[in-house]
């Protein structure tokens, strides 16, 4: 007797596709970004940064550059960095960055968030930075890449391969690593005392646990999407952290299922996009820690009375009942609404699923685009 076996069904590891798999993969990539580099006692974080306690003190700004799902980690993190390190950020899309003035170049750290480390628009972003005199950082998952070769500093982000064509475990990653980043930066800069930084530290070692228990309630998510997957369109919405989870949620929905999806900052709803709100597109709201969820939920409440279904992605121990169904975040402080975007992964496969998209590779999109 024979036992079929193929490669490709090996690699998956049993899951039907690689990106399913790799949904799963996160806490077990978020451990390995974390491994050997903090100590959350003593609130001190490693990165092997050969950056100086002088320059670290002197940086006037950070400019992060990014595209795709990185450009959203990269929003996320200007948030942590302006929160916790008092540092002036901007965050730019790489392909606009050749538009942008860079006023003080020499005390700029311009920070290139690229999960594999040689997309031609961030790439061209970064030597025009390092041109202009400013100190580079690559923050990547692959190592020898060439940005990874280029820039002054590299972090490696340490979520191991990614197959699928949209980007997944390497987003919880980068946030997670750019989290460290802030951290350190914090405690070089004096702003972040060790107690406070002990303190982040230890919310971001629960996102491991915390994206646990958001895969064992897969099957919520599934039902749901299965609920919703004939929508003429689906709406994302947040506000602070919130936002760039929005964001990456429409993108990660409209990648995969071909449908049409779009993130907003909540607030923003009423200046326009409310147009578009019907009871055919649903409405995903994220209401967390650091999402300013009181507002966020009146924002629902305007979609609401326009016949939209409601979803809550919410840490609330008390979800307010306007929601038609809530997907619940465990409590992880401002590392929330990355645990949160999990949930809206999920989301994303199952509706694609029912529609049987080729969901590793879908069509018209590159891994990585080696053009500008
Ligand atoms: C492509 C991929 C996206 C990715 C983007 C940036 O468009 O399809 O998933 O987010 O490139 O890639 P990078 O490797 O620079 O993070």
């Amino acid at each position: 007797q024979t036992v079929e076996w193929d490669a490709d069904a090996a690699e998956k590891g049993g899951y039907e596709h690689y990106m399913r798999k790799e949904i799963h993969e996160q806490p077990h990539a978020v451990r390995q970004a974390l491994s050997g580099r903090i100590d959350e006692f003593a609130g001190t974080v490693d990165l092997d940064l050969s950056l100086s306690d002088e320059y670290c003190k002197s940086i006037d700004e950070i400019q992060i550059i990014a595209c795709g799902t990185s450009y959203y980690a990269g929003l996320y993190a200007a948030e942590l960095l302006e929160q916790y390190a008092d540092i002036r950020i901007s965050v730019h899309i790489a392909s606009e960055y050749e538009f942008r003035a860079n006023r003080d170049p020499w005390r700029t750290l311009v920070i290139a968030v690229t999960q594999s480390g040689e997309t031609a628009d961030t790439l061209r972003a970064l030597r025009k930075a390092d041109g202009a005199g400013a100190r580079t950082l690559a923050v990547t998952n692959t190592v020898g890449s060439t940005m990874a070769r280029e820039a002054d500093d590299t972090v490696y982000i340490r979520s191991g391969p990614e197959i699928g064509v949209a980007a997944t475990k390497t987003f919880a990653s980068q946030v997670i690593t750019l989290a460290l980043l802030t951290v350190y930066l914090g405690r070089q800069r004096n702003v972040l005392s060790s107690s406070e930084a002990s303190t982040i530290l230890n919310e971001v070692s629960e996102v491991p646990g915390a994206i646990q228990q958001v895969l064992d309630a897969e099957s919520v998510v599934h039902e749901t999407a299965k609920e919703f997957a004939d929508s003429d369109a689906y709406f994302f919405i947040g506000r602070r952290f919130g936002y760039p989870v929005a964001l990456e949620g429409a993108l990660k929905l409209k990648e995969i299922s071909y449908e049409h999806a779009e993130g907003f900052a909540s607030g923003e709803l009423k200046h326009g996009p409310l147009a578009l709100v019907t009871e055919n597109t649903p409405v995903l709201a994220i209401l967390t820690e650091g999402t300013s969820a009181d507002e966020t939920l009146h924002n629902v409440k305007e979609v609401e009375s326009r016949g939209a279904p409601a979803i809550g992605v919410s840490s609330e121990t008390d979800p307010n009942p306007v929601f038609d169904t809530v997907f619940e975040v465990p409590k992880v402080g401002l590392m929330e609404p990355v645990v949160a975007n999990v949930y809206l992964q999920l989301f994303a496969y199952h509706v694609a699923s029912q529609k049987d998209r080729s969901i590793d590779k879908p069509r018209n999109l590159a891994k990585s685009v080696t053009v500008e």
